[in-house]
């Protein structure tokens, strides 16, 4: 959507909380903060942009400086240190040796809870990248600027294999490990991906669950669409072990625990790339029907995860720092894997869900590693509260630091995570950005700002937001009113393209608020993030939601497209029609209304049809709450489907004036349907 306002949003559904009171950060973190120089936001404001972002570029070694920080020749594919040489491996493991060789840098936390945790230090996980990267080279043939697709749970094979790509320059496409096999071959035939690397199996809340299934779907799904990829490399979950029920396929697949031994003790030199050169690709949902590649840069990626994972996560080399995202997104990506080890501290991977067994789980796994620095969502925190209100109170964690990302965390949530889980004692971080931007956006900076429930609070240092009106008018701070949050000046961390369609990138975010498409100064084309928002006179930023067809589905980001299109490769299924509805837990769920096509009539076994091709095609977390097979849809005179109507009945709201609909009276037959369940 760049155009038009969509019809339903989630932002018109959004909570309207009261502005909650400020809360400083605790004088303990303060104390031993990265970043307390309130300087740091004349230094990064836009009268020193570009350069300003050295800053965070000079945290990277560097195999050749730039020669220009940010080239503007061809708006608004921006263009960061160019001239730049590195390697995201080298920054993430080899530079750690001499000064961390011993320390740990990934903890591997499996879900069983009777399984040995792993600590692989910076020397093992550089002897595994190297080894790995060898196979890779020479068993796969696999070049600088190959793309190879990923569909690995979490586990320690998942970053070794990230950075085994890095060190070559291939790039990897990393699909989360609960999409479904089509949609992992979607992405395969996508990117072009010549390779897809997975695992037989993996625990999720307490079962093994047989991955490699996943792998020939995709494959089956990759050859449909003409894009097959030349070989599977499958991980062992438990070495020396296969652990699927699904056999591998000859002359196809290939067990990687097999072949690594050939590689024993070989080192492969990192490529040397260019900073804008491609790292990774990371598919997220967007308002057309097919997801998008995301495409990242080396150089302005690296550098900006590496710059907000000092500042606004407050990483430090010693610190044991546990995200429980999953890598398959792009938090997990950016902190997980690349910004804390750029930063040689140690991360944690953790397996399976958080209330296995018991939602005391996480707080285990705390206190076991001494972990510091925790990041997670709205919807976990919801879920563990649910759980049991006073659960982390009997555990002796500490955290220094908190984050929140994903979702509008409501305050009355903030503060029990603020209180309960962190004991009063860590300053917790509300950090608002997307797949789409490499790193946050909108955060308090910990020590310099205080923290406020519910809102994310200003820019971080060197992103300068805006909010619009639907004009493009610019909405000032304090007035009550909700617009489009948008950000002024471009940054290293913003991806390069869509892959493959440019003009999508074009389209998708600078169409809308672009001042002339014909210049080449930034100034004339701020970015269109697609979310609602609004500010308060302080300058901190309260996001509403999506204003597009995008639905964020307890922190995951679908498409309502995508599940409608789904719903109709069902035979039966005429029209479909996808609306959110706040939930308790997630945030938000889809509710997806069907028509049939005539003479087919409906009935329970239908609907579960209907919501089991949405499984299968996309994954378990797009299933509909509820699939509504209604009689007709409300319908506009020029024949479009009313989803604000939809979404009003659903949530048993007003659905306004529907007068001018063409068939107004299938508004009261759906309402009692409704009703009655
Ligand atoms: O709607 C916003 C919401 O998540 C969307 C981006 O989703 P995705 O690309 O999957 O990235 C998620 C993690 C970076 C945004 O458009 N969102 C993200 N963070 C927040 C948020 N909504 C409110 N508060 C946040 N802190």
């Amino acid at each position: 959507m760049s155009n038009q306002k969509a019809e339903f949003s989630e932002a018109e559904i959004a909570v309207h909380w009261r502005e909650e009171p400020l809360i400083s950060p605790p004088p303990q973190f303060i104390g031993q903060a990265n970043l307390t120089d309130p300087a740091i936001f004349e230094r990064m404001s836009l009268e020193h942009f570009p350069e300003c972002y050295r800053e965070y570029a000079d945290l990277l070694t560097w195999y050749k400086y730039w020669e220009k920080t940010l080239d503007t020749s061809h708006p608004p594919f921006w263009k960061w240190f160019v001239g730049g040489e590195l390697n995201a491996c080298y920054n993430c493991v080899d530079r750690h040796l001499p000064g961390y060789r011993n320390k740990t840098a990934i903890h591997f936390v499996p879900e069983p809870e009777n399984e040995l945790i792993q600590h692989i230090t910076y020397q093992e996980l550089w002897v595994r990248v190297n080894e790995f990267a060898a196979l890779l080279r020479d068993f796969c043939g696999l070049k600088k600027g190959d793309r190879v697709t990923l569909h690995l749970p979490m586990t320690a094979e998942l970053p070794i294999t990230m950075l085994a790509c890095a060190r070559l320059g291939v790039i990897h496409s990393q699909v989360f490990s609960g999409f479904s096999g089509q949609a992992c071959g979607e992405r395969i035939a996508d990117s072009q991906s010549h390779v897809l690397i997975t695992m037989d199996a993996y625990y999720r809340a307490g079962k093994l669950l047989d991955h490699k299934k996943q792998a020939d779907i995709a494959v089956e799904k990759a050859t449909q669409e003409k894009a097959p990829p030349g070989k599977v490399l499958v991980w062992q979950r438990y070495p020396g072990r296969y652990s699927a029920e699904t056999p591998p396929v000859k002359g196809r697949d290939f067990i990687v625990n097999e072949l690594l031994p050939k590689y024993r003790g070989q080192r492969v030199e990192p490529e040397r790339v260019q900073a804008t050169d491609l790292l990774f690709l990371m598919y997220t949902s967007g308002s057309t029907g097919r997801p998008k590649g995301c495409a990242h840069s080396t150089g302005g990626y690296l550098a900006y995860v590496a710059g907000t994972s000092k500042y606004i996560q407050d990483i430090h080399p010693e610190d044991v720092y546990w995200c429980m995202a999953d890598i398959g997104w792009i938090t997990g990506h950016s902190y997980i894997v690349y910004g804390p080890l750029a930063l040689a501290a140690s991360s944690v991977v953790y397996e399976g869900i958080p209330t296995h067994p018991d939602a005391g789980r996480p707080w285990r796994i705390a206190e076991e590693l001494g972990v510091n620095i925790f990041h997670t969502s709205p919807t976990a925190i919801r879920a563990l509260r649910r759980a049991g209100e006073d659960v982390p109170s009997k555990y002796h964690h500490h955290f220094k630091h908190m984050t929140t990302v994903g979702e509008p965390i409501e305050p009355e949530v903030w503060r029990w995570y603020y209180n309960v889980v962190g004991k009063k004692e860590a300053v917790i971080v509300d950090t608002w950005w997307q797949t789409e931007n490499g790193g946050f956006l909108c955060s308090t900076v910990p020590a310099l700002k205080p923290m406020k429930p519910g809102s994310a609070g200003p820019g971080v240092p060197g992103i300068h937001p805006v909010i619009y009106d639907d004009d493009g008018k610019e909405i000032p701070a304090g007035t009550g009113k909700a617009g489009n949050i948008c950000i002024r000046n471009p940054w290293p961390g913003f991806m390069q393209t869509i892959w493959g369609d440019d003009e999508r990138l074009v389209k998708q975010y600078f169409a809308r608020y672009c001042k002339d498409k014909n210049s080449k100064d930034w100034r004339d084309w701020p970015y269109f993030a697609g979310d609602g928002a609004m500010q308060s006179s302080d300058g901190y930023i309260r996001i509403l939601g999506r204003i597009d067809d995008v639905i964020n589905v307890a922190g995951h980001r679908l498409g309502t497209k995508e599940i409608e299109s789904a719903a109709l490769t069902v035979p039966e299924v005429a029209e479909a029609a996808v609306v959110p509805i706040p939930d308790e837990v997630k945030g938000r769920v889809p509710d997806l209304y069907v028509s049939l096509k005539p003479g087919v009539t409906g009935d329970g076994a239908l609907a579960q049809r209907i919501s089991q091709a949405i499984e299968t095609q996309i994954s378990p977390v797009a299933r509909p709450r509820r699939v509504w097979i209604v009689p007709d849809m409300p319908k506009t005179r020029s024949g479009k489907i009313m989803r604000r109507v939809l979404a009003a009945l659903s949530t048993g709201g007003d659905p306004g004036d529907i007068t001018t609909l063409a068939n107004p009276e299938v508004v009261e037959k759906i309402r009692t349907q409704v009703a009655q369940r």
